[in-house]
């Protein structure tokens, strides 16, 4: 079977970016990464993705007349390259109908708390100022709230009386390279079952 396309929207540093290019190139998950796309001119997500030879593209979204027409370029770039699989990578724009409607299902997203917990910005520091004794990360099909789709995995890590914003952030993005991937793989072996609020991991012999 041939990989699975991903095409991963990155507005940052893209260490997400890189788990999931990591693992597919040491053939941990059947999926290649085949476009990267960013809002920001000077994300080094672009920068990676050059490093690996993957075709890297910045998009901005003051070159278009309004947010449709911008999600417009992205859909014919994730076309172009066949995209079968949208990854939000630290993208940090509410994504619209335009990408919403062209790829169903077929957007994911990493979020470092534990949702529904702490959706949107800053997410580390609304479990500090809330004093959750533990915190984590989800990733997520995308629908068009704010970081509110239906859950696919989540990891968990504590939080001590003496973190800090970048502390918390630090112990769970270690857990973000090792989730983000492995749902990516669930999907590659087409796992993944959609059913209202939920998403049910088919294993081997369990439809
Ligand atoms: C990650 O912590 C990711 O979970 C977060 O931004 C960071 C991006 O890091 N995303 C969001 O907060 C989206 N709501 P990265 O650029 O190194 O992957």
């Amino acid at each position: 079977m041939a990989p699975v396309s991903l095409g991963v929207l990155a507005s940052g540093r893209g260490s997400n970016l890189q788990s999931i290019i990591d693992a597919c190139r040491r053939g941990d998950i059947k999926a290649e990464v085949k476009v990267v796309i960013s809002d920001r001119q000077d994300a080094y997500a672009l920068k990676r993705a050059e490093k690996h030879g993957i075709d890297a593209y910045y998009i901005n979204i003051k070159d278009y007349q309004d947010k449709a027409a911008y999600e417009t370029k992205i859909v014919e770039l994730l076309r172009r390259y066949n995209v079968q699989l949208v990854c939000l990578a630290g993208y940090m724009r509410l994504v619209g109908p335009t990408v919403l409607n062209a790829f169903p299902w077929r957007i994911m997203n990493i979020h470092p708390s534990l949702l529904p917990s702490f959706p949107g910005l800053h997410a580390q520091k609304q479990a500090l100022d809330c004093g959750v004794k533990v915190s984590g990360c989800t990733v997520h099909f995308v629908d068009e709230g704010m970081d509110s789709g239906p859950i696919i995995l989540q990891a968990c890590v504590p939080v001590y009386d003496d973190d800090t914003e970048d502390s918390l952030a630090e112990r769970i993005l270690e857990q973000e390279h090792k989730i983000y991937p492995r749902a990516v793989g669930l999907f590659a072996e087409g796992k993944l079952i959609v059913r209202g609020k939920k998403v049910f991991i088919r294993e081997a012999g369990n439809d």
